[in-house]
């Protein structure tokens, strides 16, 4: 028997039904439909409205049970369920035992795991720490953002870029060395003043200041954040790709985190890939955060092949970033 990986045996995933267009964001803030496009890729995404009273786990229960039932797998055979997100249903109280528990996943533990856009792409590498070491056999991680919930629509910088959605992926053992092979994960917490959100936290708890000052929104120095994302995003996936003996040839996909379309094809650039090679769906679903890299999995899934090497890359507030190498499992 060969050694033990941990590959992706299913996918699943979910975005709500409400489409907020540039046109839309035009009649909200000063901003056009060709800015948007130019500067970031972006000609929609996708919102769970307010008015529908749900949180995060809506999207992650939904795009749990799109993948339980085209891979017709029966929940208590789950071991273990981790939601990676950055907008959790409450603080305190885990959205994955929430999750886990709506989806009847009754035998498994789960926890919630936050590294902003990074966080699906770092729960990958927990997920396959669990599976490599034998203890579990059947890993479910949701990546699922309601940034609606904290995005300021008064402000052009950042409502015009972010939107809502999940996707979900399963981890199994795998003997035929398919599934993840290498890892390069950073993180840099000078950059939390960059990126990030300001109120709700133990560091400066909500009050009626706080609220008053829209300090419970998302903000970003996007000048800076593009800067790090553009030079990081790439080093990390060429130095795997070297590290691993891969030359653009032998790259079959990038899946890279879904933030400007612009960081995506300089990483892809420098990587010499092909723009046929790099998965993309930016311009339908902004950037959804932990959500992106499984969106695009499903997206895509039908193109994936036995055999294929992926290669992921991420960046995200903290900083956090990284890149992952996987063989896809299964056509
Ligand atoms: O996923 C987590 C990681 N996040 C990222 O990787 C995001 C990284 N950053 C970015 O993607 C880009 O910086 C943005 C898309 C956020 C902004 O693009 P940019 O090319 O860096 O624009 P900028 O911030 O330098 O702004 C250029 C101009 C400014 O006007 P002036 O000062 O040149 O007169 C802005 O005020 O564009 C203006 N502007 C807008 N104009 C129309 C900023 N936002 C808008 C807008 N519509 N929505």
């Amino acid at each position: 028997m060969g050694k033990l990986t941990a590959a992706i045996t299913a996918v699943g995933a979910y975005v709500p039904n409400f489409v907020l267009t540039n046109k839309m964001l035009e009649g909200m803030v000063d901003t056009n439909d060709e800015w948007i496009v130019t500067r970031t890729g972006i000609k929609e995404r996708r919102i769970l409205k307010p008015e529908e009273g749900e949180g995060s786990s809506y999207l992650a229960i939904k795009a749990a049970k799109n993948l339980l039932e085209k891979r017709k797998i029966d929940p208590e055979e789950i071991d273990l369920v981790m939601v990676a997100t950055a907008t959790p249903d409450s603080l305190v109280a885990s959205t994955a035992a929430f999750v886990a528990s709506e989806i009847g996943a009754t035998n498994a533990f789960a926890y919630d795991l936050l590294a902003a856009c990074s966080s699906f792409l770092f729960g990958m590498s927990t997920a396959a720490s669990y599976i490599q070491s034998g203890r579990y056999k059947k890993v479910l991680l949701i990546g699922a953002d309601k940034m609606s919930s904290i995005i300021d629509y008064t402000d052009r910088t950042t409502c015009i870029i972010f939107g809502d959605g999940a996707g979900a992926v399963l981890f199994e053992p795998n003997t035929e060395n398919l599934g993840i092979q290498d890892e390069y994960l950073r993180a840099d917490g000078s950059g939390r003043q960059f990126l990030g959100m300001d109120a709700g936290g133990s560091l400066l708890p909500a009050s009626e200041e706080t609220v008053r000052d829209r300090k419970h929104f998302i903000y970003q120095d996007g000048k800076t954040v593009f800067k790090f994302a553009v030079s990081n995003m790439a080093d990390v996936a060429v130095r795997i790709m070297e590290r691993n003996n891969l030359n653009n040839e032998d790259v079959s996909w990038l899946v890279p985190h879904q933030a400007n379309k612009r960081i995506i094809n300089a990483t892809a650039k420098r990587m010499g890939l092909e723009d046929s090679k790099v998965m993309i769906n930016i311009h339908r679903y902004g950037n959804t955060t932990a959500a992106t890299l499984p969106l695009l999995l499903r997206d895509y899934e039908d193109q994936l092949k036995k055999g294929d090497n992926l290669i992921f890359a991420a960046f995200g507030g903290g900083f956090t970033w990284g890149s992952i190498y996987l063989k896809w499992a299964y056509n």
